[in-house]
């Protein structure tokens, strides 16, 4: 793959309606559970990013007929059934995606094949023990390589069985992927979590007719069921949107509108947190999409002003940070972020990287173990390197809009994973971005 920069030149206003690319978890959700179905399940929507692309390889791989997607994201899933699975010709490449190697290390497991799941540089550097661990507590057999890391080797034919777990962190990834394994297990499994994480894996399950009971934080499932095929509508990725909420923000004599951005409330800390800083966000035509809730969300620049983030926001917010802390720089004040040390184990350590390039265009900025110290002010511009992670290169695109002068993303193919096209859409919108 060839290097691509971006060039953001200073300034621009934000304007128009428009619709940013399917929501990503659950785009590959709906290949996952679509693939394990009985009858054939329609996606609509579908995200064309190539790690939703991925999973959509990875279950073709393993015998699975997908038709799609077609230009407007429409995807066939001809369901195979739960024990329908074949093994795979070769290693499954998941290229940048964690939600795909995760979950599928769940819902691998038990099937009675061999095979291996690896990825890409940022990939093969994250931890797969939070996955791993628990699944040996089930009965999975599974080698990584050195530190827990991928590639994961499964090794097929392993009874499962089911337990009852506390997860350490709050991460959505493990809980959905012990709840999937959990299908292939004897008995119940049950999993609880520290703090609320998106919960598309329970919504979707029982769409799919397999049902996951929610009591609070803990969610369990039996062993032993099977899905029935149903159709996909999948809505705008808030984490997509969140871009443009904060561009529209932070830009002066902006007004937009992003057409049916989904707003499951597990998803919605963005725009929480955006409004305690002054945002000024409207939620239009709210309706409920395939069980997902579904907005119009308009908005138009505001003055923000630093907030000490509550805490229990972060986990709801998690893939949002990134350009949270360039809105950050562009208030009022200073922004405290804490309890978000989940950060440094995403694509990229998404603290010490923003807090780089927020430092090298100019931002007064400190990195702390759990969050960030901001101190709002000006944008200068500069130089800085996104470090192969889609969000970074994104959210610093949004700093263009209020520096001073240009500035030069460095490495930004990986854009590519969660939103297609983003360079015409944020020109569109306003942005003055290009590639170098
Ligand atoms: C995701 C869960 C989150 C998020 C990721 C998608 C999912 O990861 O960061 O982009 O689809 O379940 P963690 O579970 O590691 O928090």
């Amino acid at each position: 793959m060839s290097q691509i920069d971006y060039i953001v030149k200073p300034g621009g206003q934000l304007t128009g309606e428009f619709r940013v690319p399917g929501d990503k978890s659950i785009s590959h959700r709906s290949i996952m559970f679509g693939s394990i179905a009985d009858g054939t399940t329609h996606v609509t929507g579908f995200l064309q990013g190539e790690d939703s692309l991925n999973t959509l390889r990875a279950f073709r791989a393993m015998g699975v007929e997908i038709d799609g997607p077609t230009e407007q994201g429409e995807v066939t899933i001809k369901g195979v059934g739960i024990d329908g699975l074949k093994k795979p010709a070769a290693s499954i490449d998941l290229g940048n995606s964690g939600t795909s190697i995760r979950l599928m290390s769940g819902l691998l497991s038990g099937q009675s094949f061999d095979l291996e799941l690896s990825g890409d540089r940022s990939l093969s550097k994250r931890p797969m023990k939070r996955v791993t661990d628990p699944l040996a507590l089930m009965g999975a057999q599974i080698d990584t390589a050195e530190g827990g890391k991928p590639p994961l080797r499964i090794h097929g034919g392993s009874p499962m069985k089911g337990i009852n777990y506390q997860m350490p962190m709050a991460s959505a990834q493990v809980k959905s992927c012990l709840l999937l394994a959990g299908m292939y297990a004897e008995g119940k499994t049950c999993v609880t979590e520290p703090a609320t994480t998106r919960d598309h894996t329970e919504r979707m399950l029982n769409a799919f007719a397999y049902p996951v009971q929610t009591q609070g934080k803990q969610m369990c499932i039996e062993g032993g069921g099977r899905l029935t095929a149903c159709d996909i509508d999948v809505p705008a990725d808030i984490s997509s949107a969140a871009f443009f909420l904060v561009g529209a923000s932070i830009a002066e004599n902006s007004d937009i509108t992003l057409q049916h951005v989904g707003i499951n409330p597990t998803r919605t800390g963005v725009i929480d947190i955006l409004k305690l800083m002054g945002a000024n966000i409207e939620l239009l035509n709210q309706r409920v999409v395939g069980g997902e809730p579904v907005a119009d969300i308009r908005v138009r620049s505001a003055q923000l002003k630093g907030i000490e983030v509550p805490e229990e926001l972060v986990p709801l917010a998690i893939d949002e940070f990134p350009v949270l802390f360039v809105a950050a720089a562009c208030a009022e004040g200073k922004t405290v972020v804490t309890g978000a040390e989940e950060l440094r184990v995403k694509e990229s350590d998404r603290i010490q990287v923003m807090a780089d390039g927020l430092q090298a265009i100019g931002v007064d900025c400190e990195a702390t173990a759990d969050g960030m110290i901001i101190n709002g002010g000006s944008i200068k511009g500069g130089t800085v390197h996104s470090r192969d992670d889609h969000r970074i290169a994104m959210a610093f695109t949004m700093g263009g809009l209020r520096s001073e002068s240009e500035i030069l993303i460095e490495d930004c193919e990986n854009v590519n994973t969660s939103f297609p096209d983003f360079i015409g859409l944020a020109n569109n919108a306003g942005i003055k971005v290009s590639v170098a």
